[in-house]
């Protein structure tokens, strides 16, 4: 079954789209020409040629990532990430999933990762659910296969999240003590493929681990998270 929905237009689809799999994946949602000036921008901004604003962000040797905020990527010189992030479509999906207009943009990632050292079982590269319930949008740069450090989930298992830290806050438990860990059989992940210009929408309640780049290999992505406040502490 293929989970690519570039049929899918309206803000509200495509959060339906999520609610009911866990995640979507819209192909072709930067135009090329639109995507060109962002591989430019990222480039610059990877090598660090960034005004005052951006930092790195937990980077290593396998990966680069550089961080900003909205507010300060606005007053940067990196027009073609400002225009995507001021897309009305991430707030209206944003809205739409969350049901309530409290929910806030942390951060930008540029992230540019390349082969992966030994495969690792520590998280982020083992299934888990994030601590913090968001959605997290990534903006595909490059072609991300198989082989391409994609995102791994497990579809429609959403709502087992949702019920294990519900149980979890009702015993009166921080948040950031929970075991989000969870297993499933190999056959049951897929990868968060696409061609460059994609857009892949996770529910972070989705099981979900990072993948392994293989060798001469590159991912090239924006992400950017979004959480409610009110939603996390109800949920
Ligand atoms: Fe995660």
């Amino acid at each position: 079954m293929s989970y690519a929905k570039d049929k899918l237009n309206s803000s509200l689809e495509i959060t339906e789209a999520v609610k009911k799999h866990g995640f979507c994946i819209i192909p072709n949602f930067i135009a090329s020409k639109k995507l060109n000036k962002l591989n430019k921008e990222f480039d610059t901004i990877i090598k660090r040629n960034y005004s005052t604003g951006f930092y790195e962000h937990g980077c290593r040797e396998y990966m680069d990532v550089i961080a900003v905020s909205e507010d300060n990527l606005k007053q940067s010189p990196f027009t073609a990430q400002i225009d995507l992030m001021s897309t009305p479509l991430i707030q209206k999906i944003t809205l739409n999933f969350f049901g309530v207009d409290d929910f806030f943009i942390q951060h930008i990632f540029n992230v540019k990762s390349t082969e992966t050292p030994a495969h690792s079982n520590e998280l982020p590269y083992s299934l888990h659910f994030d601590k913090i319930h968001m959605l997290k949008f990534f903006f595909f740069l490059s072609d991300i296969d198989e082989d391409c450090g994609p995102t791994w989930v497990v579809p429609q298992q959403q709502h087992k999240s949702l019920i294990k830290r519900k149980e979890w806050r009702e015993k009166g438990n921080p948040v950031q003590e929970i075991n989000n860990i969870i297993h499933y059989h190999k056959d049951e992940v897929i990868p968060l493929t696409g061609a460059a210009g994609s857009l892949a929408i996770l529910d972070t309640d989705t099981p979900h681990k990072a993948g392994s780049l293989g060798q001469d290999k590159v991912r090239k992505i924006i992400r950017v998270s979004a959480s409610s406040p009110s939603y996390s502490s109800k949920g």
